[in-house]
């Protein structure tokens, strides 16, 4: 069942966060609704609810683009319907003005990320303001962002830029988005840290005070880039060194200071990409995609339900589904 984030939001908030996951293929697609649903090769018992989890599938505009959108469309729409039990939003991950139009005349997601973030602060809410307008007319929800994180989002090479807490209220007033995304030290990528800086947990907390009572807050950049994972992929060939990512125990306490999205994509390429270079290392003779592809699906659905543990959504799923049907 296709719902808002702001469904979603609504029983979440100060308890737990909603895992945000960015799909590409439909490898990605699969392990992902079977690791939400807690259907795993390890805890198969269909009648367990405890590991099942609401969440949101992210669509970038380059995952749009790398086979076509109606395709990406179409497959999630049938996996609704093969994976009938999941609770999820579909969100467009950092939009421009004219992708969260195309988005919400297509009818199909019921949220969607304005990114005016590099802009003025002016201009960040000039353009949201439209796109929040538009979304509304069709019952869809807008996150949209203040501030800068580090790293690199799409083409647009960021420098850091914490947000302000005063802003963030002026900025929600002003535009009437549904939820905001705050830059509090995350960065996109898997190189997010050197040494031991953290999220600023001080700034999360007055940017919770700033904005009206029970405000979603958003938590880009979020993956923990697991040195497990890390050190699987550099051991099978591959070349990554000091990747660091976020403390998968900061999820819980984040989520407690108003953060009910958090975002993972860089984790899951690393799960894709460590699979892939091992078994072609230990089978060289096979040229079959599906063994490699079979293997990623069940790790990933495994990691996906994993880190729905981290963020305290894994076993709400029934919880939500009841909220959602009164
Ligand atoms: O924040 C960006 C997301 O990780 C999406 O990455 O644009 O390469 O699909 P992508
Ligand atoms: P990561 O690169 O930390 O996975 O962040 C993903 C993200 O913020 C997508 O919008
Ligand atoms: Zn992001």
């Amino acid at each position: 069942m296709i719902v808002t984030t702001t469904e979603l939001f609504k029983q979440a908030y100060g308890k737990y966060a909603i895992g945000a996951y960015n799909i590409n293929n439909l490898e990605q697609t699969v392990g992902l609704f079977r690791g939400n649903l807690g259907k795993t090769k390890k805890n198969e018992d269909p009648n367990d609810n405890s590991k099942s989890a609401p969440f949101i599938i992210q669509i970038s505009r380059g995952a749009r683009g790398y086979t076509d959108k109606k395709l990406l469309e179409g497959m999630i729409r049938s996996a609704d319907d093969v994976f009938g039990d999941a609770i999820f939003a579909v969100h467009l991950d950092h939009g421009t003005e004219e992708v969260c139009y195309d988005c919400i005349d297509s009818g199909f997601y019921s949220s969607v990320m304005i990114d005016a973030s590099h802009e003025d602060f002016e201009v960040n809410i000039a353009t949201t303001k439209r796109v929040v307008e538009r979304a509304h007319d069709k019952g869809i929800v807008v996150e949209a962002e203040l501030g800068q994180l580090g790293g690199v989002e799409e083409d647009v090479v960021g420098s850091v830029k914490l947000t302000d807490p005063a802003q963030a209220a002026e900025f929600i007033d002003k535009t009437g988005c549904d939820s905001l995304a705050v830059a509090i030290g995350t960065s996109h990528g898997a190189f997010k840290f050197s040494g031991k800086q953290g999220l600023h947990f001080d700034v999360l907390e007055q940017i919770q005070k700033a904005v009206p009572k029970n405000f979603p807050l958003v938590m880009h950049g979020s993956s923990s880039v697991p040195h497990e994972w890390v050190e699987r992929i550099n051991k099978a060939g591959g070349s990554m060194k000091d990747a660091s990512g976020v403390d998968g125990k900061q999820y819980l306490p984040a989520a407690k200071l108003g953060v009910c999205k958090i975002n993972i994509d860089t984790d899951g390429r690393l799960v894709w990409c460590a699979i892939h270079r091992e078994a072609f290392r230990d089978d060289p003779a096979n040229f079959d995609l599906r063994p490699p592809g079979k293997k990623f699906m069940e790790a990933y659905a495994e990691f996906i339900l994993e880190k729905n543990q981290l963020l305290g959504s894994a076993g709400h799923l029934e919880e939500v589904r009841k909220a959602i049907k009164g």
